[in-house]
């Protein structure tokens, strides 16, 4: 990677705290970055220890509360930044009471009031991890093609499905593109498939969590919900190469490789014979379209994918050294 970033640039994450988060911030101040992160709640230690601890976190990096309904919360966090990472927005797949409140709205409206910080503070470039969930189910899409950029998830379908995170990361992405646009914003998209890899925070994560239960026998649809995984590590080493070089334009497919759900369910049965996991009897994924190294706008500007087999390991481990697994 090359050294563009200097040690004076001064850069905002939201969700500083979580999974990705965790990891973008120990890159950044490893890189010489000062930061200023977003937590939900300053007094709660299980957000902020872990990163309090991190190198330079003691010269170099702000903690600021900040909800994402609150723009005056979200301008103090992000004024006096050269750019901003955008990724704090709900990661809540099933047990919800009002999608609208607990997913949507801070989804959609919290993108937007980040954007419009953003503007009104005059930052030069915004990074927004969307997701590969904002790219399927797209039924127009040409059934011998691997997904790429180009697809976009129907949004009348996830309404039908009912699939509100995927909702949500396809609506709030759709209005960024608008306000950036509109607003003449500095924007570039990544999309992430299925996060896992080492976890930083106290507690294991809504996608860490996925390979955790089917290692302890649950079984998931994931039928419209799985095209791959990658690892925590390289997402965010990802990010940083996408602030650094404003070359890059668009939407990023983030991806170790383009598989179906029983592929990776077969995979970690394999791995693990030890561990009760229900492999995927009817393959229920015909349109997903198999590719390796399928995100070659990222692999062109330098990033390198860490194997399936190495993630899946290296994730079993951090659960086993947090106590989720014996
Ligand atoms: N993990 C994946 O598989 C995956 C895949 C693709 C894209 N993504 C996207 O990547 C981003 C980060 O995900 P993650 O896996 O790191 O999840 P995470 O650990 O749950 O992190 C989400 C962060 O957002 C913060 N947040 C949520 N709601 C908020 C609100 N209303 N106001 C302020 N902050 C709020 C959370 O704060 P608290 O910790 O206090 O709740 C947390 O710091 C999200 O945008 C997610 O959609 C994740």
């Amino acid at each position: 990677m090359s050294m563009q970033g200097s040690s004076s640039l001064r850069v905002c994450v939201t969700g500083g705290s979580g999974f990705i988060g965790s990891w973008l911030l120990r890159f950044l101040l490893q890189r010489g970055y000062s930061v200023h992160a977003t937590v939900k709640n300053l007094k709660d230690e299980g957000e902020t220890k872990h990163l309090e601890a991190l190198d330079g976190a003691a010269s170099r990096l702000w903690l600021f509360e900040m909800d994402l309904l609150d723009p005056t919360s979200i301008l103090a966090a992000v004024n006096g930044t050269a750019g901003v990472f955008h990724l704090a927005s709900p990661l809540i797949l099933d047990g919800l009471q009002d999608p609208e409140k607990e997913l949507l709205d801070p989804a959609v409206k919290g993108t937007l009031n980040v954007l419009r910080a953003a503007k009104e503070c005059g930052v030069g470039r915004v990074v927004l991890v969307s997701s590969q969930a904002a790219m399927i189910p797209n039924p127009d899409w040409p059934v011998d093609v691997a997904v790429n950029e180009d697809s976009w998830a129907d949004v009348d379908l996830l309404k039908k499905l009912q699939l509100w995170y995927c909702l949500s990361k396809t609506l709030a992405e759709k209005a960024a593109w608008e306000f950036a646009s509109k607003e003449g914003l500095e924007l570039v998209v990544i999309n992430p498939g299925m996060v896992l890899g080492p976890i930083l925070p106290p507690f294991a994560g809504a996608s860490v969590k996925i390979l955790l239960h089917l290692l302890q026998g649950a079984q998931f649809d994931m039928d419209n919900l799985y095209i791959g995984s990658v690892d925590v590590r390289d997402v965010a080493q990802a990010l940083i190469l996408l602030y650094e070089n404003r070359l890059a334009q668009g939407r990023h497919l983030c991806l170790e490789r383009i598989e179906r759900w029983i592929d990776f369910v077969a995979k970690l049965a394999e791995l693990y014979p030890e561990f009760p996991v229900k492999r995927v009897e009817e393959d229920k994924q015909p349109w997903v379209v198999r590719a390796e190294s399928p995100s070659k706008k990222l692999i062109e500007l330098g990033l390198h994918f860490t194997p399936l087999e190495k993630l899946i390991k290296d994730t079993v481990e951090s659960l086993k050294s947090k106590g989720y697994l014996k």
